[in-house]
């Protein structure tokens, strides 16, 4: 398990790597999965607005890419002041992903973090059971 200490000094170097000219706003995740991998993200914002892509999102592709689907730790750290949760899309996102007891660690930039589970960031959140899959 990579400590917090050295993915929050990690996502703090790569905030600059976030591509945000339209928010201003930077962001930076950090996915762990079960198999111990830890992937990062950023956000890629887009001229065409609705195309920008959360850091989240960039994190959990790269941990699929990878091989890696069951999420234990998700962390997040922005330009922001104070502490930033993922937003509901993301909170989907990770949901969809989430081993048992999937935490959301928040970082904040004074060395400030509060976690959450995801059930907590997303209580009864939308899954399909494999009976309601349709196959063809
Ligand atoms: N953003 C994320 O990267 N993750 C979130 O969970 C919330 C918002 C990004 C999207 C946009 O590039 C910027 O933050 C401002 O909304």
């Amino acid at each position: 398990m990579t400590d917090t200490p050295a993915i929050a000094a990690e996502l703090r170097r790569l905030l600059r790597h976030a591509h945000a000219p339209y928010s201003g706003v930077h962001v930076a995740c950090a996915v762990e999965s079960e198999d111990g991998r830890v992937t990062y993200g950023v956000n890629v914002e887009n001229a065409a607005y609705p195309l920008g892509q959360c850091a989240e999102a960039s994190a959990i592709g790269a941990a699929v890419t990878g091989g890696s689907t069951k999420l234990t730790r998700v962390f997040v750290t922005t330009s922001l002041p104070g502490l930033v949760w993922p937003c509901g899309g993301c909170r989907q996102k990770i949901f969809e992903l989430a081993a048992e007891w999937c935490e959301v660690v928040s970082l904040g930039s004074e060395g400030d973090e509060g976690r959450q589970t995801i059930d907590q960031l997303l209580p009864l959140g939308f899954r399909l059971a494999p009976a309601q899959l349709r196959r063809s």
